[in-house]
Order: structure tokens, then C-alpha cells, then sequence
């Protein structure tokens, strides 16, 4: 048993997503009940005394595998020996925003935090990717972090992975854990594509158990949209389900993902299924010891190519706004 503390960064502690995921790590959700875990929280100076009043709060817990928290603004000592980062801290959507406002407001966040990495973390520093838009922030770090090999850059596309495995279960009657295969290809956007093609509800495949206009009509609309649901309903953008996909994806990446299964990550393209090499998109994976690879040999229909073709162009826009800031 190795009970060695496990030193995690996290950035933005003191917003939405960090206040449920910051009590969710510590209690060992992230790397089992048996590891100790060292947090160490960025945040900008204005918020420093709202964390300050959460790391109050997180001593009161009395986690037993909590070694210890660090707080501070500047990038280079909070990553400073990082295992894993976390880096939710963005500037978030507002009603009536898309995801490619957030580009430029966000870009030199993640300018800053792909250097600082690159500078001081472990050598062996997992990061993933949180804050909107995620897939194209997560790229801007990996570039900016030339001396961390670029597979270990992900970004979050569980939130919609989850999303689709709740939405198919309701619709078929059965639970989630009986759900399995879902795909999630693209970005992290409207233009996402979660695909039921390979996907089994029980054993069976899903497209025998509901029809081609739900998927279409209903299915994926409600899935890449509901994030723009949650943020009308709560007048604030997801948080909890945020951060519970957040470490779904950390753990599976750190601990491996659920037999039999995959799972869908945002990681740098290697080429596979025709999405250019170096973007970051969303792929189905399986996870093993903090590594991941693409599920290869997918049949993939006509309507899949052009919905995947439709989201990667969409990143590539994304990445030539980006180049064209200077930003990568
Ligand atoms: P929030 O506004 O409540 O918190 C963001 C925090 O980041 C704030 O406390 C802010 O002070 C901090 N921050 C800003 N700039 C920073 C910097 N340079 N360094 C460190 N911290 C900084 O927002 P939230 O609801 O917690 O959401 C965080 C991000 O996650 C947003 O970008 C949101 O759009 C995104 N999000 C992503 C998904 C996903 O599935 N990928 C889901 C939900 C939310
Ligand atoms: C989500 O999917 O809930 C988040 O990305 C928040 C948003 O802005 O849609």
C-alpha cells in the first residue's frame, strides 16, 4: 500500500466547481481511501481571503488522507512539484456567451500556467483541463509546456459523457452503471457529437432499444446543450456535476478506468479517426496508470463523420483565433 502523499494542484479553489470538488478530493474521492493527498490551491489575489475561509472549512472536516493545504496567487509556487493540476480557474460563461468569447479573456491564463508547469511541476505531472473552453485552453498550455510530453495534457469532456450515459438511461429504464461504450467526440461545446453508435445498454447494443429520431431529435441536442440549460435554470453555470466529472476524469486517468469500458477525454490528437494531429479533441479512451489511448477500429457511420468533422472544425477555428493572439 503506498500512502505516500500525492501533491494536487488545483487552480480557481475558490469558485464554484472548487468548493465541491476541493471536500471531494480530500476525502479521498480522487486517488482512493488509502492515499494521502497534499493540496495546493491558486487563486488570484482578490479571492485569496474567500479560500482562505475554505481551507477553514476543509481543516473542519477533519479528513484523515488531507496532508496538508498551501494557497497562494502566483502559479510557480502553487505547481511547484505538482503530480496532478487541475486547472478549473477561467473566467465562466455568463448568459448569453459562447464558448469562443471566453477564448482571448482566457488564453493568457493558460499561457501563463502551461509556462509555469512547464517550469517547476513534477516530472511526471498529469494536467487536466477544466475551465472553458476547455479543449483549446488545454492546448494552449501544451504548447506552452514544450518539456511535458503532450499526452499528459487532457481536457474535460466527462461532463457530457455523463450527461449522455444518464440521458440513455432513463430512456431505456435501466441504470447507469448498465451503460456502456458511449462515445464523446469533438469539443467541449454545442457542436460536441455524443455517439451511441458502439454504445451497450445491458448487454445490448443501445440502438436496439431506442430509435434513430430520438437520438437525433432529442438525444444530442439535449446532451450538448445542457450546459446552457443548467445555466439558465441556476443562473449560474454547472458546479457540482462539474466537479464530479472533473475527478471521474482524474481518477480514471490516474487509477484506470471501469473494466470492459471506456470512457471520453479531450487529449492531443494523434491522428486517429481523421481529427488532425496536435488538437485537442474529445475521443473515447481507455485509461491505465495515468496513461491514456484512443479506442481504435470503430466503425464509423456517414452521420458520425460529418458531426465529429463539424466539431473539429470548429476547434480548428478555435486554434487559428488562438495562433493568431499569439497565443500559441
Ligand atoms: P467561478 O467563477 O465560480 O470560479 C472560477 C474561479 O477561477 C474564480 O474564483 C476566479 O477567481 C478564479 N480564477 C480566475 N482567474 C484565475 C487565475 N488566473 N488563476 C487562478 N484562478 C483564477 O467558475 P466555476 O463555476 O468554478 O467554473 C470554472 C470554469 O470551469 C469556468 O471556465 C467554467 O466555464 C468551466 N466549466 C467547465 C465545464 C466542463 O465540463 N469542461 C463544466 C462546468 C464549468
Ligand atoms: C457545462 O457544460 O456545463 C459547462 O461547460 C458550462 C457552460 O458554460 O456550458
Amino acid at each position: 500500500m503506498n500512502t505516500t502523499p500525492v501533491t494536487v494542484a488545483v487552480t480557481g479553489a475558490a469558485g464554484q466547481i472548487g468548493y465541491s470538488l476541493l471536500f471531494r478530493i480530500a476525502h479521498g474521492d480522487l486517488l482512493g481511501p488509502e492515499r494521502p493527498v497534499r493540496l495546493r490551491l491558486l487563486e488570484i489575489p482578490q479571492a485569496l481571503p474567500a479560500l482562505e475561509g475554505t481551507v477553514m472549512e476543509l481543516q473542519d472536516c477533519a479528513f484523515p488522507l488531507l496532508a496538508d493545504v498551501e494557497i497562494d496567487s502566483d502559479a510557480r509556487t502553487v505547481f511547484d512539484g505538482a503530480q496532478l493540476a487541475l486547472l478549473v480557474g477561467a473566467r465562466p460563461r455568463a448568459k448569453g456567451m459562447e464558448r469562443s468569447d471566453l477564448l482571448e479573456a482566457n488564453g493568457a491564463i493558460f499561457t501563463e500556467q502551461g509556462r509555469a508547469l512547464n517550469d517547476v511541476a513534477h516530472d511526471d505531472v498529469r494536467v487536466v483541463v477544466t475551465g472553458n473552453p476547455a479543449n483549446t485552453n488545454a492546448l494552449i498550455a501544451q504548447r506552452n509546456a514544450p518539456d511535458i510530453p503532450e499526452s499528459r495534457f487532457s481536457a474535460l469532456t466527462r461532463l457530457d459523457h455523463n450527461r449522455a450515459a444518464a440521458m440513455l438511461a432513463a430512456e431505456t429504464k435501466t441504470s447507469v452503471a448498465k451503460v456502456k461504450n458511449l462515445s464523446v467526440w469533438g469539443n467541449h461545446s454545442a457542436t460536441q457529437y455524443p455517439d451511441l453508435d458502439h454504445a451497450m445498454v445491458a448487454g445490448r447494443p443501445a440502438l436496439d432499444l431506442v430509435s434513430r429520431k430520438w437520438v437525433t431529435d432529442t438525444f444530442i441536442p439535449t446532451v450538448s446543450q445542457r450546459g446552457a440549460a443548467v445555466l439558465q435554470a441556476r443562473g449560474a453555470s454547472s458546479a457540482a456535476s462539474a466537479a464530479s466529472a472533473t475527478l471521474d476524469h482524474a481518477r480514471d486517468l490516474m487509477l484506470g478506468n471501469r473494466h470492459g469500458d471506456w470512457t471520453s477525454m479531450a487529449v492531443v490528437s494523434d491522428g486517429s479517426y481523421g481529427v488532425p494531429a496536435g488538437l485537442v479533441s474529445s475521443f473515447p479512451v481507455t485509461t491505465s496508470g495515468g496513461d491514456w489511448s484512443v479506442v481504435q477500429g470503430l466503425e464509423i457511420s456517414e452521420f458520425s463523420r460529418s458531426r465529429i468533422d463539424a466539431s473539429v472544425a470548429e476547434l480548428e477555428s478555435e486554434r487559428d483565433a488562438v495562433q493568431q493572439l499569439g497565443l500559441i
